[in-house]
């Protein structure tokens, strides 16, 4: 029976022992020794299990159907395979390094020292194998069904790796000298031909250990993909291709060695030529890694250019391995400084688009000119889908986003600002991001309205049909809501005077929010009241709503209005009426309290909310 109820360091339920039975204390600690084991074998909550399973809920269940499986397997994503792996990926590397300096440079291939750390790594690779046998499988197209069954396990081993495995596990070097008859004679006389010939032979089997860089590389990309995500990915890739380089370089090197080494160091050989023979064996290595990097990378041939034609070869081998390492590496690098300033890549590119768009157009200069100063404005320099990178959050943490991103233009417009935030929250999730320039007519007077605009940044005129400007709003203020409210045509016509960071809110949005919330609506239209009153228009048209309007709530409406002038009361003139400059923005003729104010208030940061709303924002 298995028990989840006790929880590990990470919130996991953990299995609980096995309960303990009244048996003889051997049985008991054989019964502790198996469930520790199997514990071992099962998938713990990290990151890898985490990532395939997904929930907490998921893990507890694979461990259930490991355990029901009822077989000796090793789960992918337990402790014991991870604590494996990386046991193993040191060894590896180790291997790897000192493998080809000591076949290259030493000859001591029978000493016990070489003997010993030979047959302690090639034990634990055969171990491995079996360990890879008793190994849960990961499966591409089916991520969360983990091949448990030891048949079909063995049966994926055996198809995949299992042969390069056991080739690179086997000692072939000392089985060949074992099973040559005349070695234990040939042994007396190591000099003699064809003892020395043995002896390469064997040094040559020995370099089948280095195709175990399989392993390294099966266990490096399966780290990879699951600690090293986003950037880190990237630049993990980057750091592994520069190792790889390097160890190639070594291997290069100690190639370059060993060639003429068993060939008897000729004398046209390079290691003849610069007098290397009986040299110690860093500096014979020094000079083998120097000529091998030279032409990995090419910049030359180490010291002299090859006079044989074994050293022609191992330097056309190093240069085709060099090339293409350093083509993978420039590709890598260059992925990766692409990929680092995407949003600006993306800006540039567009740009691009626009100008060959305008020249096809054949647009005139200051059409043209005034484009390119509208992208200027309106991206500053970096492009984003915004809307589908929001559109890929869950709903809550989009509303959160957004409500963040507008904390200062909610703070900077007094008709939010005194707002409940429910309301605010429900505006601000539907606005819309614009940019005008200066001149720009947002609304023509007599047209139909379909959108009202709050004022991030920027001042606008408000012009009547004569031409004259009513007044000017700036940052915080909003317009466009009169013909919203009363289903009528635009009563002003508005223009940019400044370049204008508007946020707009279609009409669909604006009654769909006011119907749920009353009492802003009444709160606006006691505003446009008093709007269309300053113009001289007949203010009754707003009327008809207002004298249903109940006593109580009459009251909850001037209440608003008086908080929404109580704050800028802290930043006005004293002669200033404050409902003046609540309820319509800045007048031009009042540009001093309208300064106070901004001060007083939190000013929107330029380009802060920039098309939020809107798709390709910066
Ligand atoms: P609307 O009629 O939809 O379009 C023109 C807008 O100008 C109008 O809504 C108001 O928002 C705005 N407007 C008109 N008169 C004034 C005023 N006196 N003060 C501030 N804004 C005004």
């Amino acid at each position: 029976m298995v028990h989840f109820d006790d929880v590990s360091l990470y919130g996991t339920p953990k299995e609980e022992p096995m309960p303990s039975i009244p048996v003889v204390s051997e049985k008991v600690s054989a019964n502790f020794l198996k469930s520790q084991l199997q514990s071992w074998f099962q998938p713990t909550d990290n990151r890898l299990a985490m990532k395939l399973f997904g929930s907490r809920k998921a893990l507890v269940k694979e461990r259930i159907r490991q355990k029901t499986s009822g077989h000796w397997v090793i789960h992918p994503c337990s402790s014991f395979r991870f604590y494996w792996d990386l046991c193993m990926l040191l060894l590896l590397v180790a291997n790897l390094i000192i493998l080809p300096v000591a076949i290259s440079f030493f000859n001591d291939d029978l000493s016990t020292r070489w003997i010993a750390f030979n047959c302690l790594s090639d034990t634990i690779f055969l171990i491995d194998i079996v360990v890879n046998f008793r190994t849960g499988i990961m499966q591409q197209d089916n991520a969360e069904q983990v091949i448990l069954d030891p048949k079909l396990i063995a049966k994926h081993y055996l198809k995949t790796w299992f042969f390069l495995d056991l080739i690179s596990s086997i000692p072939l070097d000392y089985i060949f000298l074992i099973f040559n008859q005349d070695f234990s004679d040939s042994f007396q006389i190591l000099h003699a031909g064809r003892a020395l010939r043995i002896l390469r032979l064997a040094k040559l089997l020995s370099l089948v250990r280095l195709l175990r860089l399989s392993r390294l590389v099966r266990y490096v990309s399966q780290w990879e993909e699951v600690y090293f995500l986003n950037m880190a990915s990237v630049f993990m890739r980057i750091f592994n291709l520069i190792c790889m380089m390097l160890l190639i370089g070594h291997w290069s090197g100690c190639l370059q060695f060993l060639v003429p080494m068993l060939q008897g160091f000729p004398s046209n050989s390079w290691v003849s030529i610069n007098e290397l023979q009986e040299s110690y064996w860093l500096e014979q290595y020094s000079w083998a890694l120097f000529k091998a990097m030279s032409h990995m990378l090419c910049i030359g041939y180490g010291r002299f250019p090859p006079q044989s034609l074994t050293d022609m070869w191992l330097t056309m081998l190093s240069m085709i391995s060099g090339a293409t390492c350093y083509a993978l590496f420039l590709g890598h690098a260059t992925n990766l400084i692409q990929s680092l300033d995407s949003s600006r890549r993306q800006y540039r590119e567009k740009v691009k688009q626009v100008e060959e768009y305008m020249a096809y157009r054949k647009l005139p200069r200051d059409m043209r000119q005034r484009i390119t100063e509208y992208f200027e404005h309106r991206y500053q320099g970096k492009f984003f889908d915004e809307e589908c990178i929001l559109g890929e959050l869950s709903e809550k943490l989009r509303e959160d986003v957004i409500n963040y991103n507008c904390r200062s233009l909610v703070a900077s417009v007094p008709f939010f600002a005194n707002a409940d935030s429910n309301f605010v929250s429900d505006v601000v999730t539907k606005l819309k991001y614009e940019v005008f320039q200066p001149g720009d007519i947002i609304i023509k007077e007599g047209t139909i309205g379909t959108k009202m605009y709050f004022i991030q940044e920027g001042v606008v005129d408000i012009v009547m049909a004569n031409g004259e400007v009513a007044t000017s709003l700036s940052d915080g203020s909003y317009f466009g809501e009169i013909c919203l409210l009363t289903n009528a045509r635009r009563v002003a016509s508005v223009r940019a005077e400044t370049y204008c960071n508007l946020f707009s809110l279609s009409v669909d949005h604006f009654n769909c929010v006011l119907d749920q919330y009353p009492l802003m609506r009444k709160t606006m239209e006691t505003v446009a009241a008093e709007r269309l009153n300053k113009i001289g228009k007949n203010p009754n048209i707003m009327q008809q709503k207002d004298e249903q309007i109940s006593n109580p709530e009459s009251n909850t409406i001037t209440a608003v209005v008086n908080a929404l002038a109580a704050e800028a009361d802290d930043c006005k003139d004293d002669d200033m009426d404050i409902k003046e400059n609540l309820l319509h923005g800045s007048e031009s003729s009042f540009m001093g309290p309208v300064q106070t104010i901004r001060e007083g208030l939190p000013r929107p940061r330029s380009g802060e909310f920039r098309a939020l709303f809107e798709g390709n924002t910066p």
